[in-house]
């Protein structure tokens, strides 16, 4: 399987913002995110960025869809913001349409991908987030294709912390 990581030191919440505006300028229809770290973590104020970068306008706030499980965003792409913290049962996940909005058209960020790991594709980019110092850590791992090369327009010349893609390991 390829797999491509990046990980970087964010010292402020705008430096959050401004990854996910990479990201979002960077994502194509159909890319996924799978965002993992603790309550308080950073993964809304990512998000708010990446709405950005997808073309979602400035006075569209961007919030925890908690209660409503889902947002759709319009813009370029349309941001499908996706909070499963309060899916306890798989069950209670049917009926929401995230079959249709998640890999399909648009770009899906689904917070707390743990509670319904059926619904994140295999090829996608978990992110992980979690508190470092004054700022935070992240990771971000391409698991496939697509999410590597993704990430690989997000940081341009970058270089990547691992890069699995061409050696043979699976
Ligand atoms: N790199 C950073 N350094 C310091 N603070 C940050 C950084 N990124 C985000 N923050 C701040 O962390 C706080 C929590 O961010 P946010 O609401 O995005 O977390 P969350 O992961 O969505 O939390 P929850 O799981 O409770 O919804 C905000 O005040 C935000 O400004
Ligand atoms: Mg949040």
């Amino acid at each position: 399987m390829s797999e491509i990581r990046f990980e970087r030191y964010l010292a402020d919440a705008e430096a959050t913002a401004a990854l996910g505006r990479r990201l979002g300028r960077a994502a194509r229809a159909g890319d996924v995110v799978a965002a993992v770290g603790p309550l308080g973590a950073g993964k809304t104020c990512l998000a708010q960025g990446l709405a950005r970068g997808l073309g979602v306008p400035d006075e569209h706030y961007v919030n925890s869809p908690t209660f409503a499980i889902m947002q759709v965003h319009p813009g370029r792409l349309d941001f499908h913001h996706i909070d499963l913290y309060r899916i306890a049962d798989p069950d209670e996940a049917l009926g929401l349409g995230l079959e249709e909005a998640i890999g399909t058209d648009g770009v899906a960020y689904v917070e707390w991908p743990g509670r319904l790991p059926e619904a994140i594709p295999g090829d996608a980019v978990w992110l992980c987030i979690e508190p470092a110092g004054d700022g935070r850590r992240i990771r971000l791992i391409g698991r496939g294709p697509r999410s590597g090369a993704w990430l690989r327009r997000a940081f341009e010349n970058e270089r990547p912390d691992t890069d699995l893609g061409n050696t043979g390991i699976s």
